[in-house]
């Protein structure tokens, strides 16, 4: 009998067709384009990082196939609707519990509680969702959601220091700018492995002198 099995890379290939087809109608800040970076850097951190990378691919993959806001904060959207995928790939049951495992945990309400439950793969999607955010292209994100929500770019008399010290940045209704102190400029400090401390350090020096060429132009000095 010949086996039937598809290798690893035919089920990650089939789980990025699946994402790209599901995610055609996402919001910017989610869409296909948001996966396919976040699956570009696991890839870059797994080049120096040791740990199962089928799981890394996948989970990078399905992160964000069910979002609880579109779904009455319901968490485990997430988790059912991938694992209901990879089960139907035939993909081995701790694989698909794993990859689960990570999705429910780095969600954002788990992010705020008591996380239960660690792994290297974990650590490695959550540094290459974290890597999203920051950098050219998370300056390119925040503007793009601040637009969307109507906020001002920024304004002086909205102290930015006040932003940092808010528990929910996501209630938030400052301008734009300030989200980097609520959250883009604390994000080097958080990434879990170490090749992804050293990415986010060449990211975070390009946000910082962006905001200064952005203030001195603001003031006219440039
Ligand atoms: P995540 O998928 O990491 O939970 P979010 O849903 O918080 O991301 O945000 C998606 C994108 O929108 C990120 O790039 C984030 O920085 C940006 N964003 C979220 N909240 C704000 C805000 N108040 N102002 C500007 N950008 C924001
Ligand atoms: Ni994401």
């Amino acid at each position: 009998m010949t086996d039937q099995r598809k290798t690893n890379a035919e089920l990650i290939q089939q789980t990025a067709d699946f994402v790209q087809e599901r995610l055609k109608d996402a919001e910017s800040g989610h869409d296909w384009w948001h996966i396919q970076r976040v699956w570009n850097n696991t890839k870059l951190i797994l080049q120096t990082e040791e740990a199962d990378s089928f799981v890394c691919e996948l989970t990078a993959l399905l992160h964000d196939i069910a979002d609880s806001k579109f779904h009455n904060g319901d968490e485990s959207i997430g988790p059912r609707v991938a694992g209901d995928f990879l089960a139907e790939l035939d993909v081995d049951a701790e694989v698909i519990e794993h990859v689960q495992q990570i999705i429910f945990n780095m969600s954002y309400k788990a992010s705020l509680g008591d996380v239960q439950f660690h792994s290297k793969e974990l650590e490695i999607v959550q540094d290459a969702d974290r890597l999203d955010a920051i950098g050219a292209i998370g300056i390119a994100r925040a503007f793009n959601y601040g637009g969307f929500k109507n906020r001002e770019i920024y304004n002086p008399t909205v102290s930015p220091l006040e932003s940092q010290t808010k528990d929910d940045y996501k209630k938030s209704t400052a301008p734009t700018i300030n989200h980097f102190y609520e959250k883009l400029l604390l994000l080097k400090d958080k990434m879990n492995t170490a090749t992804a401390k050293d990415i986010a350090q060449q990211r975070h020096q390009y946000m910082e002198s962006y905001l200064q060429q952005f203030y001195d132009e603001w003031n006219g000095l440039k």
